[in-house]
């Protein structure tokens, strides 16, 4: 019998042929408008199985919505039409691709937004430390009641925008202190209006998205990634199981069709992941995601960890229904890495330095185990 992660499972609007996801990955080799280059589309193709779900990376959705530069957009014509290739490439091949939508909020820095407007967030507290440019994260500035609404509006207009280019849904980033996850952790919202203080308050903005933007594209193409334990950006929340608890059970309430939900696991910490001198290894936590999981009835993506110890992922799935695995720095060294789980051939290591570099060095000249049979995964 075939291990159950490489079972099919349905996902959306999609029969998936097995459980070993792209997990979204930021590797800023768009160009300096945010528009996606040809190269990505060679990144996403070669890492494509036939009914194999890609999660493609943190996408902007307003022109200031991040301080990075040549991460992509989807806010604009030209960024739709050069997602349009990608798209084309992934489906060639048998794949599915959802598009991660993406506002830094506070982590952003008027020094990258075009009218060099102060980064907004959901109330007036800094991130502790420095930005991407060597300076003291800036104060931003609390949204005012009137333009949550509109953040809204944005979310639903980029995810049409995402259909529009052939995406076949999209993830709402709601994780890693951006900022949807600036509204739902108390580290970063003091507000005393409908939009903070409880937990039903704090969890609006991101319910408020999830209902809009699944009536524009439906149910089906809609999904969330959260991450109750991140840290990253300064993220914390004083009760992470009754605040990510609640939410799910909303979601479960009122969304139970969404695509998935894809939770962060509380070994994994982004920082360490991206940026530590030394590999990570595991983490001794008591926190789990679990209870989350039991509560929601859907396809469940779990991430964060399995890169070092892919065993895990079989036992997860094996053990778990509707339960999916999320793969970052593998996928990123492994374009046929579901084939190299699949045979238990070894993985190429990934080089950290060449996460943000730009150009296919690093990106696109990873090996392939056994070239050319990368898109034979089948049950
Ligand atoms: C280079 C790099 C870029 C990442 N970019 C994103 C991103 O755009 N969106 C996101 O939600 N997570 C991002 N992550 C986190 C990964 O999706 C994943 O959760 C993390 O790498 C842990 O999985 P792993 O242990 O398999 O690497 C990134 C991680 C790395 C290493």
């Amino acid at each position: 019998m075939s291990p159950a992660l490489f079972a099919p499972i349905k996902v959306g609007n999609s029969l998936l042929n097995h459980r070993v996801v792209h997990s979204p990955l930021s590797r800023f080799r768009a160009d300096a408008d945010h528009v996606p280059l040809p190269l990505m589309a060679e990144y996403y193709q070669q890492r494509v199985t036939e009914g194999g779900l890609i999660i493609a990376e943190s996408t902007y959705i307003t022109e200031d919505a991040g301080p990075y530069p040549f991460a992509p957009g989807i806010y604009n014509d030209k960024q739709i039409e050069a997602w349009k290739e990608i798209t084309k490439a992934v489906h060639n091949k048998g794949g599915i691709i959802f598009l991660q939508l993406w506002h830094v909020g506070r982590g952003s820095a008027s020094a990258s937004s075009p009218g060099n407007k102060i980064p907004v967030s959901a109330s007036a507290i800094a991130i502790k430390g420095k930005n991407i440019f060597g300076q003291d994260y800036e104060v931003p500035r609390a949204l005012e009641i009137e333009e949550i609404s509109q953040f809204v509006q944005i979310y639903t207009d980029t995810a049409r925008n995402a259909i529009s280019a052939g995406f076949d849904g999209v993830e709402l980033h709601g994780a890693n202190g951006h900022l949807i996850d600036q509204f739902i952790n108390t580290s970063s919202n003091v507000r005393t209006d409908k939009y903070g203080g409880s937990i039903e308050n704090r969890t609006r903005f991101a319910l408020e998205i999830i209902e809009s933007v699944s009536k524009a594209i439906g149910e089906e193409r809609t999904a969330i990634r959260l991450s109750p334990w991140s840290g990253f950006q300064d993220a914390e929340d004083d009760t992470p199981y009754e605040t990510w608890g609640y939410l799910v059970n909303q979601l479960q309430e009122r969304h139970p069709k969404l695509a998935y939900l894809h939770f962060i696991e509380p070994r994994d910490d982004l920082v360490n992941s991206v940026y530590p001198e030394a590999d990570r290894t595991e983490v001794v936590e008591n926190d789990s995601i679990e209870p989350f999981r039991k509560a929601w009835k859907g396809p469940f993506i779990t991430a964060g960890g399995y890169t070092t110890t892919p065993k895990r992922a079989f036992e997860t799935t094996e053990k778990l229904e509707n339960t999916l695995v999320a793969f970052g720095r593998s996928f990123i060294a492994n374009p046929d890495l579901p084939l190299r789980l699949k045979n238990d051939w070894p993985l190429n290591k990934y080089d950290r330095s060449t996460f943000y570099t730009s150009g296919s060095v690093g990106y696109t000249d990873y090996p392939y185990y056994n070239p050319g049979t990368a898109r034979d995964i089948k049950n």
